[in-house]
């Protein structure tokens, strides 16, 4: 039997960072559900459908099919069929996906293809709903937060070295409210599961994190 980590938090903790960390120390397979999510945003964008528009987006994700594949144990997102790694990590996506990961049609299609991953293969699995929802019996299960103001921080430092100007408080702003609609959407709102092991990585490194939930799986297996 494999085993299958589950963390989750808000944008910009580390979660990805230290999941790959997790998965090349345990040879686990990295699932990037974030990405999914994104992937079907672009396709929504593409569509052009409005945002505000539940029911659009209900009938035009159906049109979407997206699978993911690993390449040097890189995880590729294909969005019917084209590889959309490249295009995903836009502002324009991140707030479309953050709209149209409430719809519950979105969510449907992608956490079924999300558990059949984890039912084949050992997984470390981050998002908003790994916990509470995707694999209610993962064996471990992490909280991964940091302030919202050290999150603005790190994203900021990573837009600055890629050379794109960006503001701090703008950054900041736009996290906040990014949060307050992971947290506050009716379906699978991100949350701390019950039985999740908070980690608040404020003042810790990605390396001390990744430690943290290792210490974590091997406690667990014994
Ligand atoms: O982790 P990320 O920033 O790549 O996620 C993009 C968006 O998708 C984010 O607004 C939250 C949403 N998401 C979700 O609702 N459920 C998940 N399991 C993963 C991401």
């Amino acid at each position: 039997m494999g085993m299958n980590i589950a963390i989750d938090g808000p944008a910009g903790a580390g979660k990805s960072t230290i999941a790959k960390m997790i998965a090349k120390k345990m040879e686990f397979i990295y699932v990037d559900t974030g990405a999914m999510y994104r992937a079907m945003a672009l396709f929504l964008l593409r569509c052009r459908v409005d945002p505000q528009n539940a029911e659009q987006i209900g009938e035009m994700c159906e049109q979407a099919d997206i699978t993911i594949r690993y390449e040097n144990g890189e995880q590729i997102v294909l969005l019917n069929g084209e590889n959309v790694n490249g295009l995903i990590r836009t502002q324009e996506v991140s707030n479309m996906a953050s709209v149209s990961s409430a719809h519950p049609k979105v969510r449907a299609k992608l956490v079924r293809l999300q558990q059949e991953l984890a039912a084949r293969e050992s997984v470390v699995m981050d998002g908003r709903d790994i916990g509470t929802c995707v694999l209610p019996d993962a064996d471990v299960k992490v909280y991964l937060t940091a302030s919202a103001a050290v999150r603005a921080k790190r994203r900021y430092d990573e837009l600055m070295a890629k050379g794109v100007g960006c503001s701090l408080s703008e950054i900041e702003a736009e996290i906040e409210e990014r949060d307050r609609r992971d947290m506050t959407r009716e379906i699978s709102p991100l949350r701390q599961a019950e039985d999740a092991v908070l980690i608040d990585s404020s003042d810790m490194s990605a390396q001390e994190a990744a430690e943290a939930v290792i210490a974590l799986c091997n406690a667990q297996a014994l």
